[in-house]
């Protein structure tokens, strides 16, 4: 990403306002080619089906799909993005608790997969599998079974309930619901946890081909891979944050003992690993006051816009020349009316208004996950290259209230 001196920063004020995220698509296309190569190194047949949710930017889907991965939607909306960047339906797979039929349909129709989160998924497939006998439709389940993390996820379906039992004996009695793909995902990212998913998997799968008589083309042990971060941030962690090739080896090893000859494709759905160093937000500080001995700057910005709580991201300040002023644990507070709106705890350094500051590893679940709550929201510039380009525009009163009636 290009080095953001007071120039560049006037620059891209001038004509994008005073708070804009900066994305870095090339360090996204990084972190696709280091990942696959890591988890390749020990199992070759392996792919990534990027997570749309944790940032859905249509520049990131394509560079996805370019690059040979897989899109993971789980709405009709995020499948939608894959179609408009022009993924071909047979590179989605559909997740999710709640589908939209009527897609489901559609994608099933156009060679793509949808994965099961219950049973009463189930009636619908076979309806469309006897509407249409000459077709095939793939289907996925995606697995619920414990990892050791001491959480009962809500999302799947229990590999050891009569449930899925139901549901392969419905693959193994209609011909055409082919069962393309095992799913799964697990929230907590520690590495720990992930020999534990891949051997899930692995003797689920190998349970399943027994049943049916034929291996799953795929097994995807979902997303949860730490995205990479600086020390700052790192520090702020009880846990170790792992390497790529940490989580590599302990699945893929796992895999390549439990499948040899590498059949099937080892599939990770990562989203925060991918996009979580791909953003930063930029902002202008706004006003210094203390209140009863209590320092507050406060910025054109908002915790809502940089996807962290509790944390405190890396952050420069970007001096405008300004007189500035030393602070000792000041708290850099947002836009908002929320109390609770700080985006950097206990700041100690030399400030003034006028000054921006640049918050890093705004990449995931941040824009995506921005309410239009008091403000919309800021443009996204992607400065990767030697020209800015904007990949969102400064979203104006119109986006949030066409849909009001005044
Ligand atoms: C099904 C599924 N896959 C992948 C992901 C991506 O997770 P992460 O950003 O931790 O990699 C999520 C996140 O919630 C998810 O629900």
């Amino acid at each position: 990403m290009l080095r953001l001196t007071k120039d560049k920063i006037l620059t891209l004020t001038k004509e994008y306002g005073n708070a804009f995220y900066l994305l870095d698509s090339c360090q996204f296309q990084e972190n696709f080619t280091r990942l696959s190569n890591e988890f390749k190194k020990i199992y070759g047949n392996f792919n990534i089906a990027y997570s749309y949710k944790t940032n859905y930017t249509p520049k990131l889907c394509k560079i996805i799909n370019d690059n040979g991965g897989y899109a993971e939607v789980v709405s009709d909306m995020e499948m939608e993005i894959a179609l408009r960047v022009g993924v071909h339906p047979s590179r989605i797979i559909y997740n999710g608790p709640i589908k939209n039929t009527a897609k489901v349909n559609s994608l099933l129709l156009s060679g793509g997969t949808v994965n099961l989160d219950s049973v009463y998924e189930l009636e619908n497939i076979i309806s469309l599998a006897e509407m249409h006998p000459d077709k095939t439709f793939n289907v996925g389940i995606r697995c619920n079974f414990d990892v050791g993390d001491g959480v009962v996820s809500r999302f799947g379906v229990d590999t050891e309930s009569d449930d899925f039992e139901k549901i392969l004996n419905i693959f193994k009695a209609y011909k055409n619901i082919h069962l393309i793909n095992l799913q799964c995902h697990f929230a907590k990212r520690n590495v720990e946890f992930w020999p534990a998913r891949a051997e899930g998997m692995a003797k689920t799968a190998h349970r399943v081909a027994g049943l049916l008589g034929y291996m799953p083309e795929r097994i995807d042990i979902g997303g949860g891979i730490y995205g990479n971060m600086e020390d700052s941030l790192k520090a702020q962690f009880t846990a170790k944050i792992p390497e790529y090739s940490e989580y590599a080896k302990a699945a893929a090893t796992v895999f390549k003992e439990y499948f040899p000859d590498e059949k099937p494709e080892l599939v990770i759905e990562p989203g925060s690993a991918l996009a979580g160093d791909c953003m930063k937000f930029v902002g202008r500080v706004e006003t210094v006051k203390t209140v009863r001995g209590k320092t507050y700057i406060t910025m054109l910005g908002s915790q809502k816009n940089i996807g962290m709580a509790g944390i405190n991201p890396p952050m420069e300040v970007i001096s405008m020349g300004k007189e500035s002023c030393e602070f000792t644990d000041a708290d850099i507070v947002g836009y908002t009316c929320i109390e609770g709106d700080v985006m950097f705890k206990g700041f100690n350094g030399r400030l003034a208004i006028g000054d921006y500051l640049v918050f890093s590893n705004c990449g995931s679940y941040s824009l995506v996950m921005k309410p239009p709550f008091i403000l919309p929201n800021f443009p996204v510039l992607d400065v990767c290259g030697n020209e800015v380009e904007i990949i969102k525009k400064q979203e104006a009163f119109d986006d949030i209230f066409h849909t009001f009636s005044f």
